[in-house]
């Protein structure tokens, strides 16, 4: 993996450009590249050895903060085929399914890739993310953003097209998966694979956009006998405005985006010590079903055509990602002056 999150900029860097007004700019850096905007002309050259962090003037004397994107950033920036995981939920993503330096970790479906972008990075080089993704358009874009942001496709990470529940037994050998996260609208359908890709211990994280979704799948895990009882949480970040006396919550925050459920694969054979609890209702009918359609829990779907642009769109990114590294490698040494 060949994320560069520090030391002076080098051609094929991206580069976050703040200019008059606030205005943001991204840009990759590139040997004969320029941005120009109605202020004037910003050669790329005057970026290239400076230090992350400078302030550097164009041609017409306006003054550009050029930094590189945080992962963050580039996430909520990037484009989409479907929803994302927001940076807040996938920092606790990582934290509650214990994502650990080295570890085999599945996740379906990869969407548009920003979680799979998180989780490679707290897996690092040693790790092996296999992402799933029925959608073959939604995997197209993910490739293409995993690869706009770390320069090339990692070594270390499969995408399979397809859906879980056919394609995961034949992807790993049972008991061999340390994490599964499912990000999906019926994670149910999947657990049975799952519990069995799973290795004693192994951790299954859910992430669901309603509250009946999670019932639903909580209640499939804990009907199986295979896990340990559920947990659930949601994560609520509220910004504040610190400056001067004027010291207070934002006005404006995103209140909801979904719930994190997990559960931990029990060995085989294993029963835990009764817990107590009885929900009134635990099991779920046709009729239930139809309250988690995409239409019922208002998701909004994506049009073929803008899916479309948006692989298109992610492509373009990729590509020139892709020429910036190479006229990078033409250049000799990073760091160095174009
Ligand atoms: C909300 S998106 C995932 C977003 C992704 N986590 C991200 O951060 O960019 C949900 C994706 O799951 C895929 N999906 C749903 N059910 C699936 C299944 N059974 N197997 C594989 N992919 C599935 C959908 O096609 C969709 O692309």
């Amino acid at each position: 993996m060949t994320e560069r999150p520090r030391g002076p900029f080098r051609l094929g860097d991206r580069v976050q450009l703040t200019g008059p007004k606030g205005r943001l700019h991204t840009i990759t850096l590139t040997e004969r590249g320029e941005l120009h905007t109605h202020h004037g002309v910003l050669r790329h050259d005057q970026l290239v050895g400076q230090p992350d962090g400078s302030v550097v003037a164009n041609s017409g004397g306006h003054e550009y903060l050029a930094l590189r994107p945080l992962l963050r950033d580039f996430v909520m920036s990037m484009p989409r085929g479907a929803a994302i995981v927001y940076p807040k939920d996938a920092a606790q993503i990582i934290a509650e399914a214990d994502v650990f330096p080295g570890a085999v970790v599945v996740e379906a479906g990869v969407g548009s890739g920003a979680l799979s972008l998180w989780l490679l990075r707290a897996m690092g080089s040693d790790g092996r993310l296999i992402s799933f993704e029925r959608r073959p358009e939604f995997a197209e874009v993910a490739r293409a953003n995993v690869e706009t942001y770390l320069g090339e496709p990692p070594a270390n990470w499969d995408v399979v097209v397809g859906d879980l529940v056919e394609t995961l037994p034949q992807a790993v050998s049972p008991g061999t998966v340390d994490r599964v996260v499912l990000d999906m609208l019926a994670p149910w359908e999947c657990i049975d694979v799952v519990a069995d890709a799973l290795t004693p211990g192994g951790v299954v994280l859910c992430y669901v956009a309603t509250a009946t979704q999670l019932s639903r799948v909580a209640e499939y895990l804990r009907n199986t006998g295979l896990f340990t009882d559920p947990e659930a949480s949601e994560t609520m970040v509220r910004g504040w405005h610190v400056e001067g006396l004027a010291v207070r919550p934002d006005h404006r925050m995103v209140a909801h985006t979904g719930f994190l459920l997990w559960a931990r694969r029990l060995a085989p054979g294993a029963v835990p010590p009764e817990v107590k609890r009885r929900a009134s209702k635990s099991s779920y009918g046709d009729e239930d079903v139809e309250l988690w359609t995409p239409g019922a829990v208002g998701d909004r779907q994506i049009t073929d055509k803008n899916l479309r642009k948006r692989v298109r769109e992610a492509q373009r990114a990729a590509a020139g990602a892709r020429r910036a590294a190479a006229s990078d490698g033409d250049a000799g040494e990073p760091g160095a002056s174009a």
